[in-house]
Formats: C-alpha cells, sequence, structure tokens
C-alpha cells in the first residue's frame, strides 16, 4: 500500500469489544469501514447501522464483496486463525484481538499462511501503545534506564462466581485457557515486550475457587536471556484490582500501576540515590528525609533523570491509542511493530506456564518445538482427569 489517506477496514465479529475497533477507526479519521460481520445477523445490522459499511453473515461472504486493506477480528479467540487464514488467501492484512490464537500450532499456521499472503498479521496488544510503554520501550531498548534486572508482574483482578455463568466460559473449548491466558496476557506481553526474550519459566497453576476446568491463579518465576529475573502472578480472585508491572534496574526502579488502562500519570521512575552527593551530606544514599524526598538521588543531582526528561504528550492506552498508529503506519506504507511474530514470545510464555505447572517442572522457551505436548494445546491434550487433577491444589 502506498501512502494514502483512506484505508479500508472491515470488522469480523460485532460484539463487546468490536466497538472499540469501530471508534478507534472512525476516530482516526483516515478510513473507510467497507464492511461488518457477524454470525448474528441483527449484531452485524446493527453495527452497520451506527458505524457505516455493509453487513454480513460471515467472513466468506464479506471477502467475497468488498476489498478491506485490514480487517479486524475481534470474535472469540477460537475462531481467529481460521478467519485470519482467509483474509490472508484473500489478500487482505488482519488485525487480531489478544489472544491472536490458541496454541503455537495454531500461530505457526497463521504466520504460514502470512507469509503466503499479500496481507500482514498484526494483533491487538494495546498496552504496548499508550505514551508511557512507548517511552519505557525507547529509554530501557537504549539502555538509557539502566540494565534491568529485577522485575515484578502483576494482575491481579476480580471475575465472580457468576462471571462464569455462560456455558462456554470457564471451559478449555469455549475459553482456552484460564486468567493466564485470558486476563494477565496483557500484562505479560507489555513485560516481554519492555525486558526481551525469555529463557526459563518454573510456574504453579491452581484452581482455588471458581468453577472452571483450568486455573484462578497462576505463578511464575522466569529468567531472561538478559539474565533479569521476574516474577509473575495472574489472579481473578483479588477484590481490589491491580495491574502492575515494575522492572528494577541498575539505575532506578520504573512501574506502572493502573487496572485497565494506564496514562502518563500512572507510571513512576525512582532513581537510584547518587551516592556522591549523599556521602558530600553526610547521608545513607536511599534513606528518605523528613520531606519524603531520597536523600541524594540521581534525580537532585541533575535536577532531572531520563524518565522525567522524557515526557510528552501523554497518550492512555486504549485501543485507539494502538489503531491511531496502526492507521498511520498503513497509510504511510510502513510496517506496524506490533505483529503476530513479534506476539510469539508471549505466546510461548502462557503455553511454557501450563506445561511447567502441569509437569512440575522447568521449562525452556528452547523447549517449545512441534512435538512438545503443549504446542498444539495449552491443556497439552491431556486426559480430562488429569487436567482437572493437576490444576487442583
Ligand atoms: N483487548 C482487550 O482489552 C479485549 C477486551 C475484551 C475482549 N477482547 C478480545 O476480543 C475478542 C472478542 O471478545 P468479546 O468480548 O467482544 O466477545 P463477544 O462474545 O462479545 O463478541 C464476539 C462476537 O463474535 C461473533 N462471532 C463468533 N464467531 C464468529 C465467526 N466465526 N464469524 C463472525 N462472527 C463471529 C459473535 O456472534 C459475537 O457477536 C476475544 O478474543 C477477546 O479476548 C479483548
Amino acid at each position: 500500500m502506498g501512502v494514502r489517506d483512506n484505508v479500508k477496514v472491515a470488522v469480523v465479529g460485532c460484539g463487546g469489544i468490536s466497538r472499540r475497533h469501530l471508534e478507534g477507526y472512525a476516530k482516526t479519521g483516515r478510513t473507510e469501514l467497507v464492511g461488518v460481520a457477524d454470525i448474528i445477523g441483527e449484531k452485524a445490522e446493527a453495527a452497520a447501522e451506527k458505524f457505516g459499511g455493509t453487513a454480513y453473515a460471515s467472513t466468506t461472504e464479506l471477502l467475497a464483496a468488498q476489498q478491506p486493506d485490514l480487517v479486524s477480528v475481534s470474535t472469540p479467540p477460537g475462531s481467529h486463525a481460521e478467519i485470519a487464514i482467509e483474509v490472508l488467501r484473500a489478500g487482505h492484512s488482519v488485525l487480531l484481538e489478544k489472544p491472536p490464537v490458541l496454541s503455537l500450532a495454531e500461530l505457526d499456521a497463521v504466520a504460514e499462511a502470512e507469509r503466503a499472503s499479500a496481507g500482514s498479521v498484526y494483533v491487538i496488544f494495546q498496552h504496548r501503545h499508550g505514551s508511557g510503554a512507548l517511552r519505557a520501550a525507547e529509554l530501557l531498548g537504549r539502555g538509557a534506564l539502566g540494565i534491568p534486572q529485577v522485575a515484578v508482574c502483576e494482575t491481579l483482578w476480580f471475575r465472580p462466581r457468576s462471571y462464569f455463568d455462560p456455558e462456554w466460559r470457564g471451559t478449555w473449548v469455549g475459553e482456552g485457557g484460564g486468567p493466564t491466558l485470558g486476563h494477565g496476557i496483557h500484562q505479560i506481553d507489555l513485560l516481554l515486550h519492555l525486558l526481551g526474550p525469555w529463557k526459563t519459566i518454573n510456574a504453579t497453576a491452581v484452581r482455588l475457587d471458581r468453577p472452571v476446568e483450568f486455573e484462578d491463579v497462576s505463578m511464575a518465576s522466569v529468567i531472561f536471556e538478559s539474565g533479569a529475573v521476574a516474577t509473575v502472578i495472574n489472579s481473578l480472585l483479588s477484590p481490589r484490582e491491580l495491574s502492575r508491572i515494575r522492572i528494577d534496574t541498575t539505575e532506578g526502579s520504573l512501574e506502572v500501576d493502573h487496572v485497565y488502562g494506564y496514562s502518563d500519570a500512572d507510571w513512576t521512575f525512582h532513581p537510584v540515590p547518587g551516592a556522591k552527593r549523599a556521602a558530600s551530606l553526610g547521608q545513607d544514599p536511599g534513606v528518605r528525609t523528613a520531606t519524603g524526598a531520597l536523600a541524594g538521588a540521581a534525580a537532585d543531582e541533575t535536577g532531572s533523570d531520563p524518565w522525567t526528561a522524557s515526557a510528552g504528550a501523554d497518550v492512555a492506552s486504549s485501543h485507539s491509542a494502538q489503531l491511531d498508529r496502526l492507521i498511520d503506519d498503513l497509510a504511510a506504507g510502513r510496517p506496524h511493530d506490533t505483529t503476530l511474530a513479534s506476539t510469539r514470545p508471549t505466546m510461548e510464555f502462557v503455553t511454557a506456564l501450563y506445561a511447567s505447572s502441569v509437569a512440575g517442572t522447568a521449562v525452556d522457551r528452547a523447549d517449545l518445538t512441534p512435538d512438545h505436548p503443549f504446542y498444539r494445546a495449552l491443556n497439552g491434550g491431556l486426559p480430562e482427569a488429569q487436567l482437572a487433577e493437576s490444576f487442583a491444589i
């Protein structure tokens, strides 16, 4: 696609989250909605009435009638791979909702279809796209915030038992996995995006309370290729909800603390105490003074720190933030950075977390070859009774 100001878009799956796609595209002012599709006809018609375009009853009908540049896929995760492959075979690009697919086998099948197509595959991970994460990735990437050593990644959310009332919820077939896949994946993806390739995971996933076939809490300790270490926890049992990533580097602590979306105010960088200045004042570096300031903090010596100095326009993390960047990229003929390939480490992480918990041993990223039992399914294709047992406490 050359430089253009009118990117033709379509949306498949007109349920809850599709609205964020439809509103986000409209907000860019640079898209034309050519079609919407849903297997429930009224849902497609309602979306077309509100946002424009023609309503279709399936992806196949939509592709027979339209030539979209980009198709958003906001259907349940179990249908993503099949729809993505159909769109790619028709030569168009795809934007998959998270989780992009339900297994590494599906991911590789979509990647193969992408290689044979004129289209590309992108994934919604909106928390990579707020100004806070863009700054964090850029500064960490060039070492301006020091070398990451220790990290904490928490998705402590609350879903009551009634959340699992719909028949498909809480099942491997309907959801593909528990909070590790469906909820914690946002924070996990951001952590991996910021820290680079992970190497080894030791995990425990357990079912403590909710009526589900898989876990309602999972915990992992992770070693990264860089030598950094992290703990990751995902819970649906936590009444005061929070989503948090903290990265302690040789230069300071970078932290984002939010629930479902952050703005710049939710990010902090706490520089390492400046030993020289603290010594000149006869204080121990890192000790807080009566005013709460850090004695000899690096920021005091320079008047600023790299995090504060890089502040610019505040863009909250949201679908709109990612769609804006994506449409900018497509309109300019540039590749968009949140590709399917860039999300493979995240799907590998989720796969390894389940595999490690079930096997009771550490799993290396390098172990996840096509002959690994968890390559084809996040439950390892194990018999129901064995699975139920392995998540029981
Ligand atoms: N990025 C986020 O923050 C976020 C938040 C919520 C949901 N999601 C993701 O969005 C996706 C959809 O979730 P939702 O909450 O909107 O679900 P939903 O059930 O509200 O909507 C899904 C829609 O897809 C339709 N559909 C199902 N199969 C189809 C098919 N083969 N072809 C066409 N239409 C089909 C259904 O009829 C329904 O209208 C999931 O992958 C979910 O994980 C992402």
